[in-house]
């Protein structure tokens, strides 16, 4: 694995938007790679601290050799970032400066032959960020009703075939419990027809991103992430989020709006930012970028 690199996305404009400043104390709730969390330690200079999450411990592990040389203005979390208020409260932080959230999976995971992300990896099928969490996609697949199965697919893939995939996969099931990525990737396979099957994205992308947002429970984690950030955030301290699905970015425009509509909140992008055409060129992973910030106003308090 040591060939793969996780190019971060929108780096420069999503650090610009959260201006880090020398002495604040930021936090990254989506270490990865530490891609972004090395550009905000570069600007916040030996003073600046940077409280980093990550729910996968393999990210917290390779991210703290990334970040060898600011070891002693990092601390890593591993835990889920809807927990964030919890770990600020445990740690005696009141305020934070700047807060940045780069959502979904990284490369290393989705690269990683062995932890079910990818349907180009014949793997069991996993898909955990927190390998110490229940549920598996696996779990999933076999113990869901073809209905909770079918909204799944159909809600977190957006994907037109959704009803028939679940058919497939209760069908097959009755056999055999499904275990690997590529016995799933078989069934999904069979269930699109031929011919939708031959243009667009591979057929399994859909289902694979579905399921993956299931099992670490994405969405609701977001919500409660963000709220808890903004309501850690001193007086213009920013809040930048990088989305790469429109239900994430949903959730993040409304609960930007809500909070701009009770002036809790002033935000910086009225349309979202988008990556550059040379950056989508080398970094075909961010061609679904959006990103969204915030300010937190002087009469929030
Ligand atoms: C797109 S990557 C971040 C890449 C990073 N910004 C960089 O520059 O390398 C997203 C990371 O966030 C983590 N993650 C996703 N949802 C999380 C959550 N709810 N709590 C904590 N970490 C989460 C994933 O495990 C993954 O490592």
């Amino acid at each position: 694995m040591s060939e793969v690199v996780h190019a971060p996305v929108m780096l420069k404009e999503a650090v610009d938007l959260l201006n880090p400043h020398e002495g604040g104390i930021y936090v990254d709730c989506t270490l990865g790679g530490g891609g972004h969390a090395k550009e905000i330690l570069n600007r916040v200079g030996e003073r600046g601290h940077l409280i980093a999450f990550d729910k996968d411990r393999y990210a917290i592990e390779r991210s703290q050799k990334v970040l060898a040389p600011y070891l002693d203005r990092v601390t890593f979390v591993h835990r889920d970032y809807r927990f964030l208020a919890d770990v600020l409260h445990e740690l005696q932080i009141a305020g934070v400066d700047g807060i940045i959230f780069d959502l979904g999976v990284s490369s290393y995971q989705v690269l990683d032959p062995e932890r079910g992300f990818s349907y180009n990896y014949d793997a069991p099928l996993d898909m955990r960020m927190d390998d110490s969490s229940a549920t598996t996609a696996a779990d999933l697949v076999n113990t869901l009703s073809e209905k909770e199965l079918g909204d799944i697919i159909y809600r977190f893939g957006e994907e037109r075939w959704a009803r028939r995939i679940a058919s497939f996969i209760v069908e097959r099931r009755k056999k055999a419990p499904i275990k690997t990525t590529g016995q799933l990737t078989e069934i999904i396979k069979a269930a699109i027809p031929a011919a939708a099957r031959r243009k667009g994205p591979h057929p399994a992308r859909r289902t694979f991103m579905a399921l993956r947002i299931a099992v670490n429970d994405e969405l609701s984690g977001l919500e409660e992430g963000l709220r808890a950030g903004i309501s850690f955030l001193k007086a213009r301290g920013r809040i930048v989020v990088i989305s790469f699905h429109s239900l994430e970015d949903r959730i993040v425009k409304r609960i930007f709006r809500e909070y701009a509509a009770s002036n809790i909140l002033q935000i910086l992008t009225k349309k979202p930012l988008l990556p550059s055409e040379e950056e989508v060129l080398v970094n075909p992973r961010s061609r679904s970028a959006k990103i969204r910030a915030a300010e937190k106003t002087v009469i929030a308090g």
